[in-house]
């Protein structure tokens, strides 16, 4: 966690400039997104990173609250955020593993990039369960990167890991995802990786029964 947090703390200001790699898929699930929120919703996003999607998200909710364990990325948030003059969404440093937030309280959470980095991933997706109201939905997108990339997997990313320049990332099968998810009670309403391509995050938006 400390390392993961120094990793993301550094990475900040040049992640904050980086442009989004597939700007399609991105614009997807926006729209996929914004067509599940609901004007009149309590939304908190996890893992927020520099606060992109959830400034993007607020005109269509009631109230966003990013969280993030990188101080530096929360800084960008809120910058960010008086920089569009954005009233209803605020950024704070929290960790979702460490989150306490009341049972049955929010609308919608949102995880982008994030189930893969978390090291208990089962755990975060049961908290995420019992924060949720019934009805309420859990929008996510994940790289599952089991049986892919092993090269990456099994030597850069062990190698740039010990180096402090490449996170942890825990690998999985987009099966066993879904499977976690429905294991915690939920029901899988979209389940859509784009291009089919096993490199690109699955997108999954997950339904706790009302
Ligand atoms: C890959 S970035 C994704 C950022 C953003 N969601 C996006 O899609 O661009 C992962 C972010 O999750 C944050 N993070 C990692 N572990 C976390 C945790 N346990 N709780 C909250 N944030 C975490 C990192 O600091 C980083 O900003």
């Amino acid at each position: 966690m400390a390392q993961s947090h120094r990793f993301w703390n550094w990475i900040a200001r040049r992640y904050a400039r980086m442009p989004i790699r597939d700007q399609a898929s991105y614009r997807e699930k926006l729209d996929r997104t914004q067509a599940v929120l609901q004007s009149d919703w309590d939304v908190l996003e996890f893992g927020c990173g520099t606060g992109t999607t959830a400034l993007e998200h607020a005109p269509h909710v009631a109230e966003i609250r990013g969280i993030d364990s990188a101080p530096k990325m929360i800084e960008i948030c809120r910058e960010r955020a008086a920089a569009a003059g954005c009233a209803n969404a605020s950024f704070d440093l929290a960790a979702i593993d460490r989150l306490d937030q009341p049972d049955s309280s929010l609308d919608a959470v949102l995880g982008m990039s994030i189930l893969h980095l978390v090291d208990d991933r089962d755990a975060v997706i049961a908290n995420v369960f019992r924060m949720l109201r019934p009805g309420g939905a859990f929008i996510s997108s994940t790289i599952c990167l089991e049986g892919q990339a092993r090269l990456f997997r099994q030597v850069i990313l062990p190698i740039g890991n010990f180096l402090g320049v490449l996170p942890r990332i825990h690998a999985f099968s987009r099966t066993n995802l879904i499977a976690a998810f429905e294991a915690a009670g939920y029901e899988i309403e979209e389940n859509w990786q784009p291009d089919e391509d096993p490199m690109k995050a699955v997108f999954v938006i997950a339904r706790k029964p009302a």
